[in-house]
């Protein structure tokens, strides 16, 4: 998908680098692997351009991998920027898959650029096809950076630099031969949305002082949910409030996330604000966005069992 571990220093690294310059073919010449490799580049981009598009192409792309008797893993690179959302989104349309048929997506990338003398794109990427050819491991979605797998859904950039970028993500440790819980209550895989069909979400942060006028544009703007990265254990500022009930009030799916990173959000606010929203657990703002989004387009679908998106999104917080 592009990414760090496909960039390019400018002028030396003098300015910089620039992320998604290296083809896939390039990078898969770094792999030691008995296995022959097949790649695939559905984009060569910095991940901070991301689109629902490309997620929707990607999905359908690893279900067919999935499926493909041939295949026995998949290792995707990827920005570190937006990793954390691609990851949840394939958790949630091929997790349950990938568990079925006994086999790991395993989602890689880099803090430094393919040609730093320190870069930790090759390690990074030996140790996700490594992975894949670990057949004591569990199957399933995964992240693998800075030495460490990480189930797909424990995944959030919490530092813009260091090399072990994921820090304080829980990671798995394999060598104790623990399985990763099963967090949600999901049986099976949430429908993939089309490339035009995904419902559109937006984030909103409570601050001091936030205002609630905006969330009128957004009604006009055809928003269909709102995640709030909510202070704290995800409280919102009275005015601010008042927007949000508001947008429910006209059928709006409101979700309440924490802007803190860390900890669960509670199901219900002490002070009684926002009562008819859900709580995102320990899902931070951006992926409660993508959770949200998958919620929606599912309750939509037919072969949901006329789910709610309120019932689907309670089963992803599990
Ligand atoms: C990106 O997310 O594409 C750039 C940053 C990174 O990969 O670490």
């Amino acid at each position: 998908m592009g990414g760090t571990i496909a960039g390019l220093q400018v002028n030396g690294g003098g300015q910089g680098y620039l992320a998604g310059q290296v083809p896939i073919e390039t990078l898969s010449e770094q792999i030691k692997c008995k296995l022959p490799i097949k790649n695939i580049q559905l984009s060569n981009i910095d991940s901070c351009d991301m689109t629902e598009a490309l997620l929707s192409q990607l999905g359908q792309k690893m279900v067919e991998a999935l499926q493909d008797p041939h295949i026995v893993g998949i290792v995707m690179t990827h920005g570190t920027d937006t990793m954390e959302e691609t990851a949840l989104f394939l958790e949630l349309v091929c997790g349950y898959l990938a568990k079925a048929v006994g086999k790991k997506v395993i989602i890689t990338g880099a803090m430094l650029p393919a040609d730093h003398p320190e870069a930790d794109g090759p390690d990074n990427l030996n140790k996700a096809v490594a992975l894949v050819e670990d057949k004591g491991a569990p199957s399933g979605v995964f992240g693998v950076m800075g030495g460490k797998v990480f189930p797909a859904r424990n995944m959030s950039k919490r530092h813009t630099s260091s090399i072990d970028t994921f820090v304080n993500s829980e990671a798995l440790h394999l060598d104790q031969g623990r399985q990763p819980k099963d967090s949600t209550k999901v049986s099976e895989d949430l429908p993939i949305p089309s490339i035009d069909n995904w419902p559109r979400v937006e984030i909103v942060t409570n601050h001091i002082g936030a205002k609630g006028d905006q969330i009128e544009v957004y009604k006009k703007l055809g928003v269909q949910g709102i995640v709030l990265a909510g202070t704290g254990g995800g409280t919102v500022h009275h005015d601010l409030n008042a927007g949000l009930e508001a947008f429910m009030k006209d059928g709006g799916a409101l979700v309440r996330s924490s802007r803190v990173g860390l900890g669960k959000i509670p199901s219900q606010l002490s002070n009684g604000r926002l009562s008819a929203s859900l709580g995102a657990g320990d899902l931070n703002p951006p992926k409660a966005r993508i959770a949200l989004q998958l919620a929606l387009f599912a309750s939509l679908d037919a072969k949901a069992n006329a789910l709610s998106w309120q019932d689907i999104f309670a089963r992803i917080v599990g």
